[in-house]
């Protein structure tokens, strides 16, 4: 959920560490800090997202060549200048940032203390440092940082930086952690976005690695056993992060799904070919998902369903331990991940790998952890998503999806041309003309307390997924139902004045207004998404209609509907409020 970065080499780390804290803030925003090391450690660290901290403390007055940061999404403790990172041991000498949870550390805690130790914050990361100190008054540091390891139980990726150590140490236990190898000079961070402007190098770190940088070399070991891990150069271009002409990401990324689209278009018709004859295959599929990307899961089991007559099944990623009875070694996994890194996500498939089931993953990031432990990846090819809010990666896996179904049935050409069909429609989807009506509808929903929306079919991932949009940007309370379990229960919610958004296909025309006329007799007022405006409509979103491809056209609007809400409301859309785009953490 953190973002942690070190550098080591010939230029001042502070820059670079700084550059690198801003590509990391999509995995955590609550503080920052950088700790640079000269003769001594100084640390700058403090509450606010990088920016702010930055303008407040200055990072770039830190001189020194050897430096880590780190960007918090708070776990153990709450968001304190004293518990952002980095943290230093108590003979400041030591400093260490963490991404992941150390799950031993009260014990751990209570035996420094009865050595003497202080804590100034309430992080289980404070632990680490401390320990390390600790065993260095009687080893040798890296003994004391190999015992100090030892003891850790939990998830963690960690950088340690010392005066007592020329250059940076770093182990990895199910957090992510990649080596940048640029020229005389080092990155080691969460992710290699968080370097990519400097070295397209880069070395995978595995579970159980500790990585020693030093005198302008690096050697990894683990277990004590040397370890020899290639260095990958990574081929993809390195993207146009910024902004561009618009105010945010999320905006941004809303306009780009009409070329993400486009180029799946040209992805390699032989990986989809493999996935689909891995699903006819298998004997049990199961897709594994989390936040969004479950909701394209869900879509996936209406389409598998539907034109593949395939069964699919599905389950949140968090819970899916509880079914892995069932997997065996004919049995497939899907794994959908914008990042592919969700601890969640990455347990589930860690699981069926162990009952020698295969793994399929679709996923947004090259070089990801998922991508390396899946027996085949699709590769989205959406193009970074910075913002927090997953808008281009949602609709590309669904096209994907689509793709797959397709050539499931020997379809495949017809999958290309429906989906060359959406892309001309999509600049209207985007156009100016939605962007100001879902504006003003936006004017009329921004004081509700809470929305519901209800879809039937296709439509009902879609309602969830639009809910969770509106909730995650907004902070206004959204619901989604299935239509037909409206009557069971949450009806009792709906009085009069309550908006309700009511998403329409052809297929489910019929019964879902029955649902938005239910509604409105009990004061509701009614936003349809569809091809036919209804009386019972009190305003309506005027969406074409495209067979399997209504989930992505109708979410679209709701995608703007969110932007709005957010920027009226005056909530940032691009770091909602206690939320991470890559949850690194169980
Ligand atoms: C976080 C993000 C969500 C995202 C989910 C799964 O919760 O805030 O936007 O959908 O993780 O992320 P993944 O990278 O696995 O798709």
């Amino acid at each position: 959920m953190c973002g942690i970065i070190g550098y080591t080499g010939d230029k001042q780390s502070a820059s670079i560490i700084l550059s690198s804290l801003y590509n990391l803030e999509y995995r955590g925003y609550d503080s920052c800090g950088i700790a640079v090391k000269d003769l001594d450690i100084s640390v700058l660290k403090d509450v606010g997202k990088v920016d702010e901290v930055n303008t407040k403390l200055n990072f770039l007055s830190l001189e020194g060549h050897t430096g880590v940061g780190h960007t918090r999404w708070c776990t153990h403790g709450k968001v304190t200048k004293e518990n952002a990172h980095p943290l230093l041991s108590n003979n400041h000498k030591i400093a260490v940032v963490h991404n992941g949870i150390i799950e031993n550390y009260l014990l751990l805690k209570k035996r420094l203390q009865k050595e003497g130790f202080t804590f100034y914050s309430e992080t289980d990361t404070e632990v680490i440092p401390n320990l390390i100190e600790y065993y260095a008054r009687s080893k040798s540091f890296i003994d004391a940082v190999q015992l100090a390891v030892g003891d850790l139980c939990g998830q963690y990726a960690i950088l340690i930086m010392s005066t007592q150590y020329d250059g940076l140490i770093a182990c990895r236990k199910e957090s992510p952690l990649v080596l940048g190898v640029g020229h005389n000079e080092y990155y080691v961070a969460s992710d290699i976005p968080a370097f990519a402007q400097y070295t397209n190098n880069v070395v995978y770190l595995n579970d159980g690695d500790i990585l020693y940088i030093t005198n302008k070399s690096y050697s990894i070991y683990n277990n004590n056993i040397k370890q020899q891990h290639p260095v990958t150069t990574i081929s993809r271009e390195i993207e146009e992060t910024g902004k561009g002409d618009f105010e945010h990401y999320f905006i941004k990324e809303v306009m780009e799904q009409i070329d993400a689209i486009k180029r799946l278009i040209f992805i390699d018709q032989s990986i989809i070919s493999e996935v689909a004859k891995e699903i006819i295959k298998a004997k049990g599929t199961y897709m594994v998902a989390c936040g969004t990307a479950s909701y394209a899961c869900m879509y996936g089991l209406y389409l598998f369903s539907k034109i593949a007559h395939i069964h699919v099944n599905f389950c949140i990623a968090s819970e899916f331990d509880n079914f892995k009875h069932f997997l065996t070694q004919d049995s497939l996994v899907i794994a959908i991940s914008q990042s592919g890194e969700t601890a969640d996500t990455l347990m589930a498939i860690r699981s069926a790998k162990e009952k020698g089931a295969k793994v399929i993953s679709i996923t947004n990031v090259e070089g990801s952890t998922l991508t390396r432990e899946s027996d085949y990846t699709i590769l989205q090819k959406a193009g970074q998503e910075i913002c927090v809010i997953s808008t281009k990666a949602y609709t590309s896996q669904l096209a994907i999806l689509i793709m797959i179904a397709y050539e499931i049935v020997g379809n495949y050409k017809e999958a290309v041309e429906i989906l060359k069909d959406l892309i001309k429609y999509l600049y209207y989807l985007t156009s100016e003309s939605m962007r100001e009506y879902i504006k003003l509808l936006a004017d009329k929903l921004k004081d509700k307390e809470h929305i519901y929306l209800i879809g039937r079919s296709f439509q009902y991932p879609t309602a969830l997924e639009a809910a969770l949009k509106i909730k995650e940007v907004s902070y206004i309370h959204a619901e989604a139902y299935a239509g037909g379990e409206l009557k069971h229960g949450s009806i009792a919610m709906i009085e009069d004045g309550s908006p309700c958004i009511v998403f329409v296909s052809n297929e489910t025309e019929s019964s879902i207004i029955s649902n938005a006329i239910e509604l409105k007799a009990r004061g509701a007022w009614i936003i349809g998404v569809g091809q036919r405006n209804n009386e019972v409509f009190d305003y309506f979103i005027k969406v074409r209609e495209l067979p399997w491809l209504n989930s992505i056209c109708q979410i679209i609007p709701m995608q703007l509907l969110a932007y709005q809400l957010a920027i009226l409301r005056g909530c940032d859309p691009d770091k909602p409020r206690n939320l991470a785009k890559s949850v690194t953490v169980l």
